[in-house]
């Protein structure tokens, strides 16, 4: 199974700030937004990951995460010329992936507490589409999932009359039928290649599993000024309180153990002395 971080984009809503920057550098707390989606790829046990980004862009998400090996994964890189949609994903990708099956996820969104939840996990993953949904205050912003009886008939983007608040999260996982299905897709009246059509292709074929996240599990996005400074204020609330780093990609790796003790340490002493390299030195004598 391969990943997919999807980080270009526009990132308008929080333009100035995105005018050098691209969003997922920005930081949340005390670490880059991308940070926290890459822990969540690297709890679903994915190794060979794809970074999407503006070609703008690239050199600094080179500069950050560089070919993943601080990370314990493999990290390649590819351009999306323009924002035409989050399913134009898989078209880029499509040499990446080839046969195999793909999660994929938006490189703004943040998991906190996913990890414990079995169906993160790759292997529990067979065919057809899984999506996470997530109970919001205000649906009508999301791609939102209508039911009859507990059966998923349809998912609606941004609906004016939400008939539940089940959103959509950025976090996706498809088989290998993905990008034949975005092949044959049209963009939407935004122009996009939207990722709801892709879904809503698999509910047609009664391929699709809705994970609903439970009470355990906080799904922030951080793509307004205000959502990302209260992304920024829950993790130092959680972190403080708990005394611990939330959403650490090292850490994620030590705990998929997809590096030895030696090679995390070896990591570790490339990094300066500060709370978080400290954090990572302190699990690591666990
Ligand atoms: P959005 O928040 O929908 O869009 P955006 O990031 O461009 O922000 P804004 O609406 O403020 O202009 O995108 C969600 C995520 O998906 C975000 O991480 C960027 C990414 N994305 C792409 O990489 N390419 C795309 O074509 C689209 C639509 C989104």
């Amino acid at each position: 199974m391969k990943g997919i971080i999807l980080a270009g984009g526009a990132g308008s809503r929080l333009f100035p700030m995105t005018r050098s920057v691209s969003k997922q550098l920005i930081p949340v707390y005390d670490k880059p937004l991308i940070y926290y989606s890459l822990s969540t790829l690297i709890y679903t046990g994915v190794k060979d990951i794809l970074c999407i980004s503006t070609s703008n862009d690239q050199n600094a998400f080179k500069k950050l995460l560089g070919n993943g090996e601080q990370f314990g994964v493999k990290i390649n890189y590819e351009i999306q010329n323009k924002p035409n949609g989050i399913a134009e994903a898989f078209l880029i990708a499509e040499n990446f992936i080839k046969n195999s099956k793909c999660v994929l996820i938006l490189g703004d969104n943040i998991f906190y507490g996913l990890e414990n939840t079995a169906k993160l996990s790759k292997t529990t993953f067979i065919k057809g589409a899984r999506i996470f949904s997530c109970e919001v205050e205000d649906p009508s912003r999301y791609g939102v999932i209508n039911f009859n009886k507990n059966k998923i008939t349809s998912i609606i983007e941004k609906p004016h009359k939400p008939t539940s608040n089940l959103a959509v999260t950025g976090l996706y996982f498809y088989d290998d039928k993905v990008t034949k299905i975005v092949k044959k897709l049209t963009p939407s009246k935004r122009r996009e290649l939207e990722i709801t059509d892709v879904n809503n292709k698999y509910i047609s074929l009664n391929l699709i599993d809705n994970v609903i996240m439970n009470n355990n599990v906080v799904w922030l996005d951080a793509g307004t000024p205000s959502s990302l400074l209260q992304a920024s204020q829950f993790v130092q609330t959680i972190q403080d309180r708990q005394n611990k780093i939330i959403c650490s990609p090292e850490e994620a790796s030590l705990i998929m153990k997809n590096y030895s003790l030696k090679d995390f340490n070896k990591v570790l002493k490339s990094y300066p002395n500060n709370d978080y390299s400290n954090y990572l030195r302190k699990i690591s004598k666990k």
